[in-house]
């Protein structure tokens, strides 16, 4: 595809929603993807303009703030601030980046609201909807739970059940319930406004299905099912009170759809940037890209479009380059399960590392199916890649101009065969960069990138400047000429990808300004220009650094479960007599030992007031000795004394078992004589 016919390129990002951080998914699939391709058209000199910002609206935050009492302003504050904080770390360059609550948003969508609906682009409609007659609202979706009518679970949502997946009406649920107030909703009309893309459907046809078939196979294809099965009228509004207010009379309580309102909040997000947004928005030279991950494709291929077609000045998405989904180490990423590497957590672990997970991401993009991110490709990718190929090539090439040349560029003597066959790689392998990128093949550009290094690797490796230089002087300086012109080279094919080592390389350069038509210059480094001291651009990740990361996954996956689990139902009554029979203790831990050739059992001499004794315990996987001395615990002190792996444990301490197996001492809250009883 030619980028040659348009004048300016604007590339929005999806709008994460702001009740939570984000995370490696949200990086690859959107974000990552976005900056490159921004980064690139940068250097070539291109107009461009990247569009960022929060989604602020929709129904799981406002329940996210009753959940925790506070307003949904409120959450979304926190999260807008992190979100935004996240992305700047990560170098991704937003020429802005807004968020649906501001001001300009308010005006922009109810305008757009307004014009559509003077238009008479939208049909009124009423429906039956569940209705909280003691909160006094109309209740969605998310806002009503109860039995679920297919696998008979408790607590499935209005939307859909959580335990079997299915997607659910709320009026399929057995006993609904209101989140608001725990009362029993009605069923009451109410009054909304529709899109009808129906009537959309011949120019969606014609202009998808016919005109963009150069799109990815995964859009065109969830683009061509979703007319083919037939499209209907769309709600774009909702009974809530946290959202745009539909701007026309008798709308009180209504708030536009939040599918309806933030794809506006691109146009919103231009407007804040530039007095001349109209440029990018309603110029038919200018090329519109949306960089989304494949959730959001009907939004952004069908709904907006049918909203700008119908508003009528605007232009329409040129692409829509949206991406399959990233797991994380064989499991779906989800925020509530809390399975993800949020992205201010790595930073946390991985301080200056944005270009190793940059490079993670885009080298293993789910760019046509759905992908894996495993630590363990991190680890190989950084050690292998980064370390081994880049990193060693630079360094050689720039330590070695220093202990040769006091650091400066030696002059290009005669070049042989070999440096010329070398040299005439590098406008190919821009090429297969440019055509890469130009296609949204994001892995292929990267690799291709990391070619021109392993050029020079093995260019250095096959010229033995090292071994050269006591035999033939004059032809090292030409080797090296050539090592640093391939350097300089990369430190520009790389930008996109790899920003921040790219900045290293050109400040180690003492370059600047560097433009993408640089790329296959061989001689933007003059001879005798001097070069800075070499900089760390990687370094080795180790095992244990990664053995960390996938500890911490595997503790996620034990609280998990446990929290799922269920406790065990109540055994049967027995009488207040059986109950006093057993005499129970408070007694102080004074010695332990573990128990010889058992992995379960500690040996325990306990104070129990009555008198000191032993007792064997089978804690020893969760408590060391040392720890538990002089610690209060229950003891069931008239246990007949039973003989233990030949040990007389006289008594029995008593504790607290989760349903995973995790063991915990039942101790008295605060410090109470040993011989306490307990009843
Ligand atoms: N918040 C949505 C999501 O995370 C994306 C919104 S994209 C926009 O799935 F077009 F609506 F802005
Ligand atoms: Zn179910």
């Amino acid at each position: 595809m030619k980028t040659g016919n348009f004048k300016r390129t604007l590339v929005t990002t999806a709008l994460p929603y702001a009740n939570g951080p984000v995370h490696i998914g949200h990086l690859a699939g959107v974000y990552v993807p976005a900056d490159i391709y921004v980064r690139y058209l940068r250097l070539k000199k291109e107009d461009v303009v990247l569009i960022g910002g929060s989604d602020e609206h929709g129904v799981p935050i406002t329940l996210k703030a009753k959940n925790e009492g506070i307003t949904p302003q409120d959450v979304v504050d926190k999260f807008h601030g992190i979100i935004k904080k996240s992305f700047e770390d990560f170098g991704i360059t937003f020429d802005v980046y807004s968020r649906t609550t501001s001001k300009t948003h308010y005006e922009t969508a109810s305008e757009f609201f307004k014009t559509l609906y003077d238009k008479g682009e939208f049909i009124e409609k009423e429906s039956e909807q569940y209705y909280d007659e003691e909160a006094k609202q109309f209740l969605a979706d998310r806002y009503i739970t109860g039995t679920c009518p297919h696998c008979k679970s408790e607590g499935a949502y209005g939307d859909q059940c959580e335990s079997c997946g299915t997607s659910l009406n709320a009026t399929d649920l057995i006993n609904p319930v209101s989140v608001i107030s725990g009362s029993q909703p009605i069923i009451k009309t109410t009054k909304h406004w529709y899109l009808p893309l129906d009537k959309h459907e011949p120019f969606l046809k014609e202009w998808i299905l016919e005109g963009h078939k150069e799109w990815k196979p995964n859009v065109y294809g969830q683009c061509k099912s979703w007319i083919d099965l037939g499209l209907q009228p769309r709600a774009v509004s909702r009974d809530l009170d946290w959202g745009v207010p539909v701007p026309v009379e008798g709308a009180d309580g209504k708030v536009l759809y939040v599918w309806f309102d933030a794809p506006i909040g691109y146009i919103s997000a231009t407007k804040e940037l530039t007095p001349e947004w109209e440029k990018y928005w309603k110029d038919p030279e200018s090329r519109m890209l949306h960089f989304i991950g494949k959730d959001n494709i009907v939004f952004h291929c069908i709904v907006f479009p049918s909203m700008l077609k119908a508003e009528g000045s605007y232009v329409l998405p040129e692409n829509v380059p949206a991406n399959e989904f990233l797991n994380l180490e064989g499991d779906k990423i989800s925020t509530s399960r809390n399975w993800a590497v949020w992205l201010h957590e790595y930073l946390l672990d991985f301080k200056d590392k944005q270009d190793v997970l940059r490079y993670t991401l885009t080298a293993n993009a789910p760019e046509t199916k759905d992908n894996d991110f495993t630590w363990k490709d991190f680890q190989a990718r950084n050690n292998n890649e980064l370390v081994a190929i880049l990193g060693n090539f630079v360094n050689r090439a720039v330590v070695l101009t220093h202990k040769y040349y006091d650091g400066q560029v030696p002059s290009c003597g005669e070049m042989n065969d070999y440096d010329k066959e070398t040299l005439n790689e590098i406008p190919a392998i821009v090429k297969r960069v440019e055509d890469a990128l130009d296609a949204f093949r994001f892995r292929e550009a990267v690799r291709e990138a990391i070619n021109l290094a392993r050029l020079g690797n093995k260019y250095l490796a096959d010229c033995e400047p090292w071994k050269l230089i006591k035999t033939d002087a004059e032809r090292v300086k030409t080797i090296m000429n050539i090592a640093l012109q391939i350097t300089a080279n990369l430190a520009i094919l790389i930008e996109p990808f790899l920003p921040f080592t790219a900045k290293k390389m050109q400040n180690m350069l003492n370059l600047d300004g560097l433009t993408w038509d640089d790329c296959g210059n061989l001689e933007f480094l003059e001879a005798d220009k001097a070069i800075n001291k070499p900089e760390l651009l990687f370094e080795k990740i180790e095992d244990e650094t990664i053995q960390a990361q996938l500890d911490r996954l595997e503790q996620t996956k034990i609280d998990n479960e446990a929290a799922n689990k269920v406790a065990a139902p109540a055994k049967d009554n027995i009488e207040f007599d059986d109950f006093t029979k057993m005499d129970i203790r408070v007694g102080t831990i004074i010695e332990a030992e573990k128990v010889a050739k058992t992995k379960k059992l500690l040996q325990l001499k306990v104070d129990t007031g009555i008198d000191q004794r032993t007792v064997v315990s089978g804690i020893a996987e969760f408590f060391k000795p040392e720890e538990i001395i002089g610690k209060q615990v229950s003891i069931l002190v008239n246990l007949a004394p039973r003989k233990i792996r030949g040990i007389e444990s006289q008594g029995m301490i008593l504790m607290a078992e989760d349903a995973t197996g995790q063991l915990e001492f039942v101790s008295p809250a605060s410090e109470i004589k040993p011989g306490s009883e307990i009843r």
